[in-house]
């Protein structure tokens, strides 16, 4: 393989990478013995919602300059680097954002990387991450052009407090209706993730899992993380999933189930009634950083290593630059072996990087 200089944004932030051996295609692990499994693609930096822990109006205002059409990758871009992710291993590709349905065409894009296969010939787990509020009207041609499943982001049934925590006046019924279209378009096992505020949703716990379950779908409650520099994030906020289990458990008797995959991010529990499961992602007070494959890449095509990365790798100045698939294959690789992230298990000590550290990467541009 080639050993070209690599450009790299934000160079001095980055590791070294000079000195790691580049691997061939096929499978790759970092520096905590960690395979590169999973992909996260952002397809938008763009938000119709602007959820106060996620897109605060006050930063996302009318004068915030989301990224211009010629930053973002193109959808061509996206197939190439995603053919070179998946020869590298990857299984799994979540399409998120922002709103990953606000990109125009998003089905073309689909219809291309449901047509990969990993190097033993299966096809992608290929989902997608949305607030719902196109869903109604889109879950049908996404299905049509190949994309396994949905997950919906959804934090609360009270439509005036869900209105409120979406901060641009949607109605929970038409996010309850895309949800529902999409399961008898069989977009399913359909998740519904619930970012949960102490303070702010929590009394919406209880009504959630009672309406979801029986439904299908998968309802999970996340503990609201420290991501992003702009929500002004407290512990105080958060609830731990201990708390959410006994709280649903008080009325819906639960019992642990195990992980389908050691690099799943919630844990599983089941109604003893039969009623279906539900799961907890614990990020602050269960890290689960020694079995993340994850990784992000951002709208303007940055690699990011970590969702609390303060920096990525330019992926997009490499391919515009002329790049092979092989001189691509040869950076991702040396990237991953250089990996040794693992914030959410520092967060707190000594060694954790600084929450004053104003240059985290937002979420919404990262993706979820
Ligand atoms: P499934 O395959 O459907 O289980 O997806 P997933 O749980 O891997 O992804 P999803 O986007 O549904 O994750 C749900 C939430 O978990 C996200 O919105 C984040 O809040 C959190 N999360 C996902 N991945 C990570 C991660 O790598 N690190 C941390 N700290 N949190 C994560
Ligand atoms: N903590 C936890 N989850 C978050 N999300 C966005 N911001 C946060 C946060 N601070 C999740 C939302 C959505 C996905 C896009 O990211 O629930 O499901
Ligand atoms: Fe948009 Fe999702 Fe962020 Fe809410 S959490 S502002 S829906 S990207
Ligand atoms: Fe992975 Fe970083 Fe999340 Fe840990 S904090 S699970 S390393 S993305």
């Amino acid at each position: 393989m080639s050993r070209r200089i690599i450009p790299l944004a934000d160079v001095s932030a980055l590791p070294d990478i000079s000195g790691v051996a580049a691997s061939p295609s096929g499978l790759l692990t970092d520096t905590l013995a960690r395979p590169l499994r999973d992909l996260r693609i952002s397809v938008t930096d763009r938000c119709n919602f602007r959820c106060v822990y996620c897109m605060p109006r006050e930063v996302f205002d009318k004068d915030y300059q989301f990224l211009p059409h010629a930053a973002l990758l193109s959808f061509e871009e996206i197939e190439r680097l995603a053919r070179v992710f998946v020869a590298h291993g990857v299984e799994k590709i979540r399409l998120t954002g922002g709103e990953p349905l606000l990109r125009k065409n998003i089905e073309f894009l689909i219809e291309r990387l449901a047509l990969l296969r990993t190097p033993e010939g299966r096809p992608l787990d290929l989902t997608l991450t949305t607030n719902g509020s196109l869903l109604a009207r889109k879950a049908r041609s996404l299905k049509d052009a190949g994309l396994s499943r949905v997950t919906v982001s959804l934090d609360a049934l009270d439509d005036a407090l869900f209105r409120r925590m979406n901060d641009a006046d949607f109605a929970v019924a038409d996010v309850l209706d895309g949800i529902e279209t999409a399961q008898a378009a069989g977009l399913d096992p359909i998740k519904v993730n619930m970012v949960v505020k102490r303070g702010t949703n929590d009394q919406e716990i209880v009504p959630m899992a009672r309406h979801f379950k029986g439904s299908g779908a998968v309802l999970r409650f996340i503990e609201y993380m420290d991501v992003g520099a702009s929500n002004g994030w407290n512990m105080s906020e958060v609830l731990p999933s201990a708390q959410v289990i006994e709280r649903i458990g008080a009325h819906f008797p639960l019992e642990p189930l195990e992980a389908h995959t050691a690099a799943e991010t919630a844990q599983r529990w089941a109604y003893r009634d039969g009623g279906g499961e539900i799961g907890v992602i614990s990020s602050v007070t269960r890290a689960f950083c020694d079995s993340c494959t994850r990784a992000r890449l951002s709208t303007e095509g940055k690699l990011y290593l970590c969702l609390f990365a303060v920096a990525g790798h330019d992926l997009r100045g490499l391919i515009r630059s002329g790049a092979s698939d092989e001189d691509v294959a040869t950076a991702i690789a040396r990237i991953w072996e250089a990996r040794g992230d693992r914030y959410s298990q520092l967060r707190g000590s000594a060694s954790a990087p600084s929450r004053e550290d104003a240059r985290r990467v937002e979420m919404s541009y990262i993706g979820g």
